[in-house]
C-alpha cells in the first residue's frame, strides 16, 4: 500500500514500527535507499522485514541474495513468523540468488540465479526478469558493497546502474551497503551521492553493552527526523523508538522527546 501524508507524494511504508513516523510516512515511491551500517547492525533484518510488510500488504517483492544461500535466508525469516513460500508460490515473491553461482542444489530449486556476480549484465538482467515476473514494487539488495568490494572505482556506476533499472520498473529498492565497525562514512563517495536516501544503522559499545541506533542521513522528497534514534531487534524484527534521542555515542544517554509528527520539535 502505499500511503501519503503531509504532501501529495507517493510513499511507501517501510512497516518497521517507528521508523515510517521519522520520514513522514513512508519512502518516496521509487526512491533508492542504502541501509548503510556495520557488521550485526540489522541491515538484513531491516531489509527482509521491509520486504515482508509488503507481501502482507499486497506489495510483491523481489530480495537480491549476494550474502547468504536462499535456503539460509528463508530459515532466518522464518525464525520471524516471515513465511515466505505461500507468496513464493503466488508469484508474488522471488529470492534472485546470486551467491551460490549456480552450484549446488539451488540452481534446480531457485528459478532466478545469477551464475557470475562479477557480470553486471548478467545480475541486471536476471533482477530485472524477477521484477517483472512478480510486478515486483519493493527490491532488497543484500548487498550491494559485495558488487565492488573488488573494484570500488565501479561502485558509483554499479549503482547507477541499478538504480536506472530499479527506479526505471517502479521499485522502491533498499540497497544494504556494509561499512566497517569504525567507518563514518556509508558506503564511499560515489555511493552516497548516487543514492535518493540514507539510513545509517549502528552499534555502539557503551559501558559494556551494545546499544542499536539509527539516523535518517537523507531521503530525497521528503523532511525526515535528524535525530539519532534507539531500536532494538525482537523476536518480531526490529522495532524503533521514535520518541527517545540518542544523545551522543561516546557516552551515550537516552532521552525523551516530543513525538515526531505533530511534535513540537519539527513545527
Ligand atoms: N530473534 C532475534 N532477536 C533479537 N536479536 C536478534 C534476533 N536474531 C538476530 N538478532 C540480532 O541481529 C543481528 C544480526 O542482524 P543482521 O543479520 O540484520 O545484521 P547485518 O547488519 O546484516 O550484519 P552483516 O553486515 O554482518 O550481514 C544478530 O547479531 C543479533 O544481534
Ligand atoms: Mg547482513
Amino acid at each position: 500500500m502505499v500511503i501519503s501524508m503531509s504532501s501529495t507524494i507517493e510513499r511507501v511504508r517501510t512497516g518497521i514500527p517507528g521508523l515510517d513516523d521519522l520520514i513522514y510516512g513512508g519512502i518516496p515511491k521509487r526512491n533508492i535507499v542504502l541501509l548503510s551500517g556495520g557488521p550485526g547492525t540489522g541491515k538484513t533484518i531491516f531489509s527482509q522485514q521491509y520486504l515482508f510488510y509488503g507481501l502482507q500488504h499486497n506489495e510483491p517483492g523481489v530480495l537480491v541474495a549476494l550474502e547468504e544461500h536462499p535456503v539460509q535466508i528463508k530459515r532466518n525469516m522464518a525464525t520471524f513468523g516471515w513465511d515466505i513460500k505461500k507468496y513464493e508460490d503466488d508469484g508474488m515473491f522471488a529470492i534472485v540468488d546470486a551467491f551460490t553461482g549456480g552450484y549446488g542444489e539451488s540452481v534446480k530449486r531457485e528459478k532466478y540465479v545469477v551464475r557470475s556476480v562479477d557480470d553486471m549484465a548478467e545480475l541486471i538482467d536476471v533482477v530485472k526478469q524477477a521484477i517483472k515476473d512478480t510486478k515486483a514494487e519493493r527490491v532488497a539488495i543484500d548487498s550491494v558493497s559485495t558488487l565492488y568490494l573488488t573494484k570500488p572505482a565501479m561502485a558509483r556506476s554499479t549503482l547507477m546502474q541499478l538504480k536506472r533499472v530499479l527506479s526505471g520498473l517502479g521499485a522502491t529498492a533498499v540497497l544494504v551497503s556494509q561499512v566497517s565497525v569504525i567507518e563514518r562514512g556509508f558506503g564511499g563517495p560515489g555511493v552516497e551521492h548516487a543514492v535518493d536516501g540514507i539510513i545509517r544503522l549502528d552499534l555502539d559499545e557503551v559501558n559494556g553493552e551494545l546499544i542499536r541506533s539509527l539516523i535518517v542521513w537523507k531521503m530525497r522528497g521528503t523532511r525526515h527526523d535528524l535525530h539519532r534514534r534507539p531500536f532494538d531487534i525482537t523476536d518480531k524484527g526490529i522495532v524503533v523508538y521514535p520518541n527517545k534521542i540518542v544523545k551522543s555515542r561516546g557516552e551515550l544517554r537516552i532521552t525523551e522527546s516530543a513525538s515526531i509528527i505533530g511534535g513540537e520539535e519539527n513545527e
